[in-house]
Formats: C-alpha cells, sequence, structure tokens
C-alpha cells in the first residue's frame, strides 16, 4: 500500500510505522473526522482472514480509555484493513529502554491491569500481553493503551490456529499453559504474562529469555526467573510476593484475573526509592551475576502429575530433547487448521508414559519441541542413566526424530538448553540428508547426540561412539 491511497474515500495513507505478525501498521487519517488513525493491513497472501475479523469484532466490544479504540473495518480487493485511533507515543518495549523505579514499574503495570481487566470482565483473554503491544501516549503520563487483540479469544472459545501460529513473534512473555499449546487459557494466562512485564520493569531483565524459541519455552514451563530481591533488592515484601504468585506455574496458585492483580498493585503504598534499571533484552536473568544455587528453583509443572513433588535444586537437571513432529502431528500440514492438543496428547501420551517411568517429567512445546527434564534427585549418575535409559527406549518408540541428551551444568541453565537446541536443529539436518552418523548403526534408527559433558561418564556404560567432535548414544544389541 502505498501512501497517499485512501481506503473508502475517507482513510489516507500516509506513514508506514511497523511491520508485525502477518501485516502493517500504517499511520493515516481519518478525512470525515480529521484525526489520526492507525491503518493495520493484512499481507495478500496471509490465509488467516478469521483472525484479522475476530480481531476487529472484539475490538468494538470495548470502550475503555486504556484500550486502542476501534475506528472501521473491511477489505480492498484481497486485502482486510482495521483501523484504530492513532497512538501517538512510544511502546513499552521502546520505553523499558531507559528502565523504571519500583514506584514507576507499579504505576504503569498498574494501568495495565486495569485496562486488562475491563478485557477479562468482558470474557475475554488477550493472549499476547507483552511490551511491544502497550503503548504510552505521548503527554499523557498516567496512561497506557493495549493494542494487538490479533490472538485475543472468549473465554471458552478454542484456539484453531496452528501451534507454530501462536508463537509467532517473541515467546518470553507466553503462560506455562500457552507453552504447552493449551486451546484453553482463562485471564490467568494473561496474569502470568503481566507478571513477566512487571519482572521485566522492576529488574531491567526479562523474566525468560533465550537464543531459540525451544530453549525460551523449556525455561518458561521448567525454570523460575531469578530472584526478584537480589535482582531488584528496592522492592517492597508485597510486591515480591505478587511477582511470585503472579509467575506461578500452576494458574490455580495465580491472582484470578488483572482486576485481582490491579488491586494489590493500588494498595502498594510505601514504596522506597529506587534506581531505573535500563533493559537488557538479552540478558538471561539466571547468569553469573546472581548466585547461582540461589537463582532458580526447578518447578514441577501441573501438566507433570503429582503437585506435591517439588524437586529442591541440588544438582543439575538432566534433559532430553526431540523433534518428534511428523510422530505427533501425523500427516497434518503446517497450515492445516489446527484441531486440537487432544489429537497431538493422544499420540504424546504413550511417548510421555515412557518418560514418567523413569520419573522424568515432559511435555510436547507449542513450538513441535518434544522436552523431557530429569530434575536432579539423590544421585547425578543415578538420574544421568535413567535419562539416557529412557532416551534409549524413546528410540525404540520413535527410530527416526532426532534426539539429543545433556545436562543442565549451572552456568546459566538457558546456555545449556541453546546448546541442546542447537545439536537437535544439526542432527534435523543429518536427518533430512539421511546421512545418518557413524559406522555400525542401523540405518533405519538415528542415534542419540550426546552433549560432550555426558560423553565421558556415560560411556562406561552405554555404547557411546564419536564421530568428528560428536558424540552419541547407541542402542545396544
Ligand atoms: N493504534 C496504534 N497507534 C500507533 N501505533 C500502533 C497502533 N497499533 C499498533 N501500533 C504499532 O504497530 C505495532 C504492531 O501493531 P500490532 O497491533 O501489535 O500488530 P502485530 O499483530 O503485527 O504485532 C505495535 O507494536 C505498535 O508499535
Ligand atoms: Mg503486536
Amino acid at each position: 500500500m502505498k501512501p497517499g491511497t485512501v481506503i473508502e474515500s475517507r482513510f489516507e495513507i500516509l506513514v508506514k510505522t511497523g511491520a508485525g505478525a502477518g501485516g502493517w501498521v500504517f499511520m493515516g487519517r481519518d478525512r470525515q473526522s480529521g484525526h489520526s488513525v492507525a491503518v493495520k493491513l493484512l499481507d495478500p497472501h496471509e490465509s488467516d482472514f478469521q483472525r484479522f475479523e475476530r480481531e476487529s469484532a472484539l475490538l468494538t466490544e470495548f470502550s475503555h480509555p486504556g484500550i486502542v479504540r476501534y475506528v472501521a473495518h473491511g477489505r480492498i480487493g484481497s486485502r482486510r484493513y482495521l483501523v484504530m485511533e492513532w497512538v501517538e507515543g512510544q511502546t513499552l518495549r521502546e520505553r523499558l529502554i531507559h528502565g523504571f523505579t519500583v514506584r514507576e514499574s507499579i504505576d504503569v503495570v498498574c494501568r495495565i491491569a486495569e485496562a486488562l481487566a475491563a478485557v477479562h470482565e468482558r470474557g475475554i483473554v488477550h493472549r499476547d500481553i507483552k511490551p511491544s503491544n502497550i503503548m504510552f501516549p505521548a503527554g499523557l503520563d498516567d496512561q497506557i493503551k493495549l493494542v494487538d487483540f490479533g490472538i485475543a479469544r472468549k473465554v471458552g472459545q478454542p484456539s484453531s490456529m496452528t501451534r507454530t501460529g501462536l508463537i509467532i513473534g517473541t515467546p518470553g512473555y507466553m503462560s506455562p499453559e500457552q507453552v504447552l499449546g493449551e486451546r484453553h487459557v482463562d485471564a490467568r494466562s494473561d496474569v502470568f504474562s503481566l507478571g513477566c512485564i512487571l519482572y521485566a520493569c522492576l529488574c531491567g531483565r526479562p523474566a525468560f529469555v533465550a537464543t531459540h524459541m525451544a530453549s525460551t519455552l523449556t525455561a518458561i514451563l521448567f525454570f523460575d526467573p531469578a530472584r526478584l530481591d537480589l535482582l531488584c533488592p528496592e522492592a517492597p515484601g508485597p510486591i515480591r510476593d505478587l511477582v511470585k504468585r503472579m509467575l506461578a506455574k500452576d494458574p490455580a496458585d495465580r491472582p484470578s484475573n488483572a482486576a485481582a492483580v490491579a488491586a494489590e498493585l493500588a494498595g502498594v503504598i510505601e514504596v522506597p526509592d529506587s534506581l531505573r534499571r535500563p533493559f537488557q533484552p538479552k540478558v538471561a536473568p539466571y547468569s553469573h551475576q546472581t548466585p547461582l544455587a540461589n537463582s532458580f528453583e526447578l518447578m514441577t509443572t501441573k501438566t507433570v502429575g503429582d503437585p506435591a513433588l517439588r524437586y529442591p535444586n541440588e544438582g543439575a537437571p538432566v534433559f532430553v530433547l526431540a523433534s518428534m513432529d511428523e510422530e505427533l502431528r501425523g500427516d497434518r500440514s503446517e497450515y492445516d487448521e489446527y484441531h486440537g492438543d487432544e489429537e497431538v496428547e493422544d499420540r504424546a501420551g504413550p511417548v510421555r508414559d515412557i518418560v514418567t517411568h523413569h520419573s522424568g517429567l515432559s511435555a510436547v512445546l507449542a513450538d513441535g519441541t518434544f522436552v523431557a527434564m530429569f530434575p536432579a534427585g539423590q544421585s547425578q549418575a543415578e538420574q544421568t542413566i535413567q535419562a539416557a535409559n529412557c532416551a534409549l527406549e524413546l528410540r525404540r518408540m520413535v527410530p527416526l526424530a532426532p534426539m539429543v541428551i545433556g545436562v543442565g551444568d549451572f552456568k546459566p541453565a538457558t546456555t545449556v538448553l541453546d546448546r541442546l537446541v542447537e545439536s537437535l536443529i544439526e542432527e534435523s539436518f543429518r536427518g533430512v540428508l539421511d546421512d545418518p552418523p557413524g559406522t555400525g548403526g542401523d540405518d533405519d534408527t538415528l542415534p542419540i547426540r550426546l552433549d560432550s559433558s555426558l560423553s565421558e561418564f556415560l560411556a562406561e556404560k552405554f555404547d557411546v561412539s564419536q564421530e568428528g567432535k560428536s558424540h552419541y548414544l547407541r542402542p545396544r544389541d
């Protein structure tokens, strides 16, 4: 769309301002009212028209100062457009660069929670609460505007999108239930995302971050972010407690909706002076700068059975990652309508049973990666052997799924996860190139890639071979 184009003889397109997931946002002018408007235009080849219709329909429901105002929507040829009030100002993503004091953090998140409360009140879940979807109107310092209802849903209305379709963009603010690809998420999922925002404002770091999507998703599922009292010692007790509850893995442990969060935030009156911590978007909060032994705890999630099982953080967890897309998706293509986790869950059931049988926790991430985690128990050796035995048993069930094993060695945990994901990607390419490494292997079975830290230990008890710099675990005949 060129600047100068006029839609419906009413909306003049002026400046392109941003590209997002499958579309563009332009600044324009409404000839009828004379006001500036934002025109969101969907790519012509973007097939998810429904999504856009839904976004438009949902926006018409609101009239709240904290929610971007709907003006019009329609289609020009094969393209859909949505016109909203123009918000002159910055996004929270840009504002985070300078950081916020504790007082400012509380006030900002309280405003967002109030706007979100209006959404929740109507039985709608936003599902994409993150810094780039929150705007600060210039000159109105105590206001925010929530934008981007592109994946919002009525509670109980299942998502019909592909798993991957749900995670276009930054996954670092997704809730654990979204990471698991659950179709029915409620207001408490937004509460988790808002908790990530509060954490980011206070600490100047994202609660969850890694290089690869699968590592970030794994961290959301299995790790707690670094302790707030270490990264932001000025945060008063009630705020620390609130962040902890907002970021609870189990939705039942979180405040029930944004209104509850707003009420708690409004009740925090006494706040000490504090620094603004400029945002470092790539710095994992579980880094050397915080005492590692204290910086995260392993959590079980509600997906993994007995909630009473809480593992202490003595040793490091062992991870098995596998790409089982074909095995779990069947012959459905990426662009098919997504008809349910039930289907993926059904197929994943027997695979997950194997992990449970070996005392591990497992999940199918929203990006399709299968993750098994073996929490550190009594003996690191036993736990590692258990993971290796489990991987070998999984191997029998999915002979061609690229698979890796590694141990989180308490350098920043996400570094290890990133390394494992990179190995997994390498192994996937071997699968594609039909070039199983090593000799003596059966062509119908891919060997299991071992992270270097494990190869020596496992070589004593298992069949481990080396190919170039990589080590592999093989089934014994
Ligand atoms: N009403 C608006 N006024 C001004 N800028 C906007 C408006 N809506 C969105 N934007 C800008 O465009 C970006 C993308 O818009 P968004 O609705 O989030 O679409 P996407 O689904 O592509 O993420 C936002 O991050 C923001 O910077
Ligand atoms: Mg957006």
